[in-house]
């Protein structure tokens, strides 16, 4: 969606803070020790996985991980700390496993024992299954999306962004208070934040059922964020971007289940696909949307990693996206790689004949899957999962689903060829499976996104089989 669109609602929302009730997430007190927000593990290795949970203790939090749901086969142990310096989050590094294996994993405090987590270790299989998903607005919808992906068989949950939302919203009344009843700006704020996310018993299951794999989009901080601020920052009031960024970031690192350090970063599943995961946010300046360092390193590994299928996890579309003429909206969207043409021009053309990368994308609420075009031919696919439940545009121009977006799902495509499927009315999540011979990716629509019980349906799939970059439909 577009940054005009979002800045819109949140000033809009930031009016409607003043007068939103609170939903106050409770920390558990030292005497009473609980696991209120789940269990979760991420980053998988081939040797290993984070697992991360959050308990309030001064007391030592051990570990265990075992082959089976019983634990009668318990594979590693350990014990661990937490504090208030980290808002009472763990994360244990866990090696010595087995790769593309399935383990299960608990936390026990004295007598407390936490919800049962199964992961799986990243691997040499003959399949890769993961789940995709982004743009999950508390505020706007039950995450409904998030328990169909905790029902299904996948290796991992790739998450592409927006996994929390840092403002209040007020163009669709708010369906769930924010907690914070505000715009996060302060570290507490941030924390707040992602406290209420993870209380989400559909938030929970996927993380229980499912290693995730996350980058992050402007949300995580503020409206379309780079290293030197964002529209909806005013230092005059918020204080020093900096300082923001730093406590989005401090924030989000204590609650996701990533490894410390970076959010570029990369998975290899055998030899059958490579992952990299870029961060389009904390290098990003007016010039570059990669930073040098994460443009070279990025290159690298398209051109010279050998595995069959090159995965990019990436927040923002790379395809371009000519938006059809209307009062009020720009030509482009500036915050997708359209505002960056010099750095997509280093990277597609690095390609060249490859033919073997598919960049996986959330951010613009809507469903594309679209020929990456670049000197008169595609050179990688790319496609573009709907957002979970933020608003999208049956919402935005106030018309029921599948009607006046039909006319603009027309125009968009006769302006931009190479988007060759696009659908900008529903929420849900995808699928991606990649084997030697195709990558596959499926969406599944979500009947209501305010029922927290929705069905959820498979709703279109499309594949772009080895070596050739086009993507087509599959009928089913
Ligand atoms: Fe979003």
């Amino acid at each position: 969606m577009s940054g005009v669109d979002r800045r819109t609602f949140l000033k809009a929302g930031a009016v409607a803070g003043a007068v939103a009730t609170t939903t106050t997430v409770s920390a558990a007190s030292a005497a009473e020790v609980a696991f209120q927000h789940g269990v979760a593990s991420g980053d998988p290795l081939p040797d290993g996985v984070l697992l991360w949970t959050r308990v309030v203790t001064s007391e030592p939090i051990r570990w265990e991980v075992a082959r089976d749901e019983d634990f009668s086969r318990i594979v590693k142990r350990g014990t661990t700390r937490t504090g208030p310096a980290r808002d009472h989050t763990v994360k244990v590094e866990v090696h010595g496993l087995r790769p593309n294996t399935r383990y299960w994993y608990r936390f026990r405090v004295g007598d407390v024992v936490s919800p049962v987590g199964r992961t799986k270790t990243a691997g040499c299989g003959t399949e890769l299954n993961l789940g995709v998903v982004s743009c999950a607005n508390w505020a706007m919808g039950h995450f409904a999306g998030y328990g169909f992906l905790a029902q299904q068989d996948l290796d991992a949950v790739l998450h592409l962004g927006d996994y929390i939302y840092e403002g209040v919203y007020a163009v669709t009344p708010e369906l769930r208070p924010s907690e914070p009843p505000h715009e996060c700006v302060t570290l507490d704020d941030y924390r707040r934040r992602h406290a209420q996310y993870k209380t989400d018993a559909h938030a929970q299951a996927v993380h229980q059922a499912h290693p995730f794999i996350c980058t992050w989009d402007d949300h995580e901080s503020a409206d379309n964020s780079s290293s030197i601020g964002s529209p909806l920052h005013d230092p005059a009031t918020e204080g020093p971007w900096a300082v923001r960024m730093a406590a989005a970031t401090q924030a989000y690192f204590e609650w996701m289940p990533i490894r410390e350090g970076k959010v570029d970063r990369s998975f290899q599943f055998g030899e059958l696909a490579s992952l990299t995961m870029l961060d389009l946010r904390s290098y990003r300046t007016d010039t570059t949307i990669l930073g040098a360092e994460q443009r070279s390193w990025l290159i690298k590994r398209l051109t010279t990693d050998t595995a069959r299928w090159q995965l990019v996890g990436n927040s923002v579309m790379i395809s371009p996206f000519k938006i059809p003429p209307a009062p009020g909206f720009p030509s482009s969207n500036p915050d997708q790689w359209d505002g960056f043409p010099a750095d997509r021009e280093l990277v597609l053309r690095a390609l060249g004949d490859r033919k073997n990368t598919v960049f996986l994308t959330g951010d613009i609420h809507s469903s594309w899957a679209c020929d990456v075009p670049f000197e008169g031919r595609s050179v990688a696919s790319e496609y573009i999962v709907t957002s979970l439940t933020s608003d999208n545009f049956d919402e935005l121009l106030k018309v029921p689903p599948r009607t006046g977006s039909l006319v603009l799902e027309a125009q968009i495509q006769l302006l931009n060829p190479h988007a060759k499927f696009v659908e900008l009315d529903s929420h849900g999540v995808a699928t991606l499976k990649v084997t030697q011979d195709e990558v596959r990716f499926d969406w599944y629509y979500l009947a209501n996104r305010k029922d927290p019980n929705s069905t959820i349906t498979k709703a279109h799939s499309f594949r772009t089989r080895h070596n050739t970059a086009q993507v087509e439909r599959v009928l089913f």
